[in-house]
């Protein structure tokens, strides 16, 4: 794998003191990414729809120091200094510092903050590094003008991915494919790519409603998740199995089968758990809600042949996916019965969006 593409040789350009904001969003995997090796490097190919609502705002304040013997940073998060978040953000420069060595020159101070409630069970760690990433990319690019968008986005993809691996697919939109598969042009297990094949009608604007079941702290990490793959018994036939999807998955995008898009991405849920059940040590990450909800959706489609599903991220929440031309009634379904079994009847109503922008003017909170 060709990873010094990415390493920066010496810049004829120099910088000062600059700021750049970039807002991010937060995605849902359709074929999901559970097992890897080092470094970050996916035991499959995974595929997600790009969020749109559900995004991290971040700005990095980079200002030249005198000496470049360790990277230097503070953080903000929504406003309040947050100490507790540094050990990860301090890891994730580490893990990228061959990449971006200029972050040793700069005394950085991140101010982040997200469009969605905190501790709210929806993984913040995809859009919040991501973000980080698109920062980074923009003082490289003030170094190095010449880099092309293509690459900015390669880079920042492939940098957020060593913070994550599912942040790897949150630098572009609607659909990302992470993860070297044979039928997917382009696609690499380094950074994620645009879906690459002309998508049907009927998956555009696609709805993701984001059900609350539970806002708590995961019991169980997903480093931990990812972990227990090593010896699981099924682990083979489980990335064999992910990659077959994505084949098939890759036709349903394309050919607009929504029935079948509908089997694939309930069963890739499904399956994503049944790995957790029969891990060693195992784990529950759903809720007795979870499953309600899941036999709601089930009875909804069989009593009004709505196309609505679901998936799941490693956690209790459930996400619904359906049509935009089913909004209307889909929503009312949510607000009026699926909202009660959410904590503080709390959901978030997204769509599917198009990744990374720059953001101008921005003042944060704690400016
Ligand atoms: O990016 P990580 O290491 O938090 O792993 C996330 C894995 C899932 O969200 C469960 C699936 C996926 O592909 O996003």
């Amino acid at each position: 794998m060709n990873t010094a593409q990415f390493i920066p040789s010496a810049f004829n350009f120099s910088i000062e003191k600059a700021t750049y904001t970039w807002q991010t969003p937060s995605n849902i995997a359709l074929i999901k990414y559970w097992g890897k090796s080092d470094p970050q490097i996916p035991k499959n190919a995974s595929i997600s729809f790009t969020l749109q609502n559900c995004h991290t705002i971040t700005s990095i304040d980079f200002v030249k120091k005198n000496t470049a013997s360790e990277i230097t940073f503070e953080l903000f998060f929504e406003g309040i200094k947050k100490e507790s978040f540094k050990p990860k953000i301090a890891q994730f420069f580490d893990r990228i510092k061959e990449y971006c060595p200029y972050i040793f020159e700069y005394n950085m101070v991140i101010n982040s903050e997200n469009s969605f409630p905190h501790s709210s069970g929806i993984a913040s760690s995809a859009s919040g590094l991501s973000a980080i990433a698109m920062c980074l990319l923009n003082l490289e690019k003030e170094l190095n003008p010449s880099l092309s968008s293509a690459f900015i986005n390669q880079k920042a993809s492939l940098l957020a991915r060593l913070g994550s691996g599912s942040a790897s697919r949150s630098i572009e939109g609607p659909l990302v494919v992470w993860g070297n598969h044979p039928e997917i042009k382009g696609s690499s297990d380094l950074f994620g790519v645009q879906f690459p094949y002309k998508v049907h009608v009927v998956f555009e604007n696609y709805q993701d409603a984001i059900l609350l079941v539970d806002k708590g702290e995961k019991q169980v990490s997903s480093t931990v998740g990812h972990n227990l793959m090593h010896k699981h018994p099924y682990a083979e036939q489980r990335f064999a199995q992910a990659n077959e999807n994505l084949t098939k998955l890759s036709e349903i995008l394309q050919n607009g089968d929504v029935d079948a898009f509908i089997n694939i991405v309930e069963s890739e849920a499904l399956t994503l758990h049944a790995m957790m059940l029969t891990s060693n040590p195992y784990f529950i990450l759903m809720k007795p809600n979870t499953l309600e909800i899941i036999n709601k959706i089930w009875k909804f489609r069989e009593e009004t042949k709505s196309k609505i599903c679901f998936t799941l991220d490693a956690g209790a929440n459930v996400h619904v996916l359906y049509p935009e031309n089913e909004k209307e009634k889909v929503n009312h379904f949510i607000q009026e019965i699926l909202a009660n079994y959410c904590q503080k009847k709390q959901y978030i109503f997204d769509t599917v969006g198009f990744g990374a922008k720059k953001v101008v003017n921005y003042r944060h909170k704690n400016h």
